[in-house]
């Protein structure tokens, strides 16, 4: 089994899949990076912003093919992530147009994603591993239980 080490997330935040770990540790350290360049400063780089988010959907397009893969129910997760994408792009236009403060654009991302990865991804996971399907996110190779001469 691979093991993570994070220099980033707490433990509390690890998930024990390390494709998945590490794409969390990526996006809170963009988090991190982004408030450090726009702290005391009025200059946001957008370009840096549109990252960020591109970021989550790629993340987010991750888990789904591996929920896919392991043919488990995700359409509600998936619904949360697609909502949570709309809403920070449309933070994200009202960080651009002034109306919103950057500041405040990051502190959500970032307790949003605290939070659904405590909530959701944790018990995605565990669900995962409990799966009857979950060999081929170790192996890499489809066992199809429909098949008895591969089963
Ligand atoms: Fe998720």
């Amino acid at each position: 089994m691979d093991i993570y080490l994070s220099a980033l997330l707490p433990e509390a935040l690890l998930v024990d899949l390390p494709e998945i770990d590490a794409q969390h540790e990526e996006i809170f350290s963009r988090i991190e990076a982004l408030k450090a360049a726009c702290f005391g400063s009025s200059y946001v780089p957008i370009d840096e912003f549109d990252s960020l988010l591109e970021l989550f959907d790629q993340h987010f397009a991750t888990e789904e093919r591996i929920a896919d893969e392991a043919r488990l129910e995700f359409s509600n997760h998936a619904r949360v992530h697609q909502d949570t994408l709309r809403l920070l792009h449309r933070a994200l236009g009202e960080v651009i147009n002034g109306t919103h403060d950057a500041h405040s654009f990051l502190r959500y991302a970032e307790y949003w994603f605290e939070r659904h990865i405590s909530e959701e991804d944790r018990l995605f996971v565990t669900t995962l591993k409990s799966s009857k399907y979950s060999r081929p996110l170790d192996r890499r190779t489809a066992v199809d239980p429909s098949c008895p001469a591969r089963a």
